[in-house]
């Protein structure tokens, strides 16, 4: 259960290797943290992950998980508890980008992508928000994306996952409405990581301590939609409204 500061003593991370989902465990770490479970595919790539984090003497551990292995969700998120006890905060994190001039020629990468992307985080959400409302407190964060306010066309099969993932996440956090738990939707615009590793940036482009700012202050200000710039909440609100014949002329990449 977190204190009366908003600090958790238990974080579970799935993606447990995103450079976005680790900056927001560092920016929640206190020592109020007790537990912090890094869910990743390769659970030996966290290892220097685990030092870092454990060097303030939290338990820092990493374990299986695969966005794709939908049947085992449940299961998975019922062990970790099992092994940490109540969830304070889970973060969503797993995600690829993919080429949309890939995807273009290789339907079934996209449809992996998709998988990976949306239907991962709606197995795996269920299963966290089943625990938290069981519970009766916690926070889900779910790493959604500017990409899906607006799908464009050179990347829209990435945006379309983020969009269904969007809603997916605000609907659930409208069904946890008086469990006492609740979820956080974050829409980042380009972030300086992994996945963007080589591409020119965007404007207002930002880093992942920057987004877990964001992320930290809206868990705190009991926030439920948080834009990484704040300022994109404004731009996005325009595209959005954009006729499609002038928002395809827009230099957007
Ligand atoms: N970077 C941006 O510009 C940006 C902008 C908006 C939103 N986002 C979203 O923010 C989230 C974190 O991104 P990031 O920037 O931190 O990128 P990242 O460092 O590349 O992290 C992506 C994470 O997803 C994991 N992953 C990929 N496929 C998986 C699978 N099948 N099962 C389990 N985990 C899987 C990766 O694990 P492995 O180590 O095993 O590959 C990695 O931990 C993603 O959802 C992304 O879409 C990113």
């Amino acid at each position: 259960m977190q204190n009366s500061f908003g600090e958790p003593q238990t974080i579970l991370l799935l993606g447990g290797t995103s450079d976005i989902g680790l900056a927001i465990v560092r920016r929640l770490a206190s020592p109020t943290l007790r537990h912090v479970v890094l869910a990743c595919r390769e659970p030996d790539s966290a290892a220097a992950s685990i030092a870092a984090l454990g060097a303030d003497g939290a338990d820092v551990r990493a374990v299986a998980f695969d966005a794709t292995d939908t049947a085992g969700h449940a299961a998975l998120i019922e062990s970790v508890v099992a092994d940490v006890g109540d969830l304070d905060v889970v973060i969503s994190a797993f995600g690829v980008l993919g080429s949309q001039s890939e995807f273009d020629h290789d339907p079934g990468a996209a449809a992996a992508a998709v998988t990976v992307n949306y239907t991962g985080a709606v197995s795996s959400g269920l299963a966290v928000a089943a625990q938290l409302r069981a519970q009766g407190h916690g926070h889900l964060v779910f790493l959604s994306s500017v990409a899906g306010e607006r799908v464009r066309a050179s990347n829209f099969v990435y945006g379309s996952s983020k969009a269904g993932l969007d809603g997916f996440a605000q609907g659930l956090g409208d069904s946890l409405v008086g469990s006492g738990a609740s979820v956080l939707v974050v829409r980042p615009g380009f972030v300086k990581s992994s996945m963007t590793e080589g591409m020119k940036a965007a404007p207002f482009s930002t880093t992942p301590e920057a987004v877990a700012d964001v992320v930290a202050t809206g868990l705190r200000s009991g926030r439920r939609t948080v834009w990484a710039p704040g300022i994109l909440r404004f731009v996005f609100m325009t595209f959005r409204h954009l006729p499609g014949a002038v928002f395809r002329r827009l230099p957007l990449g």
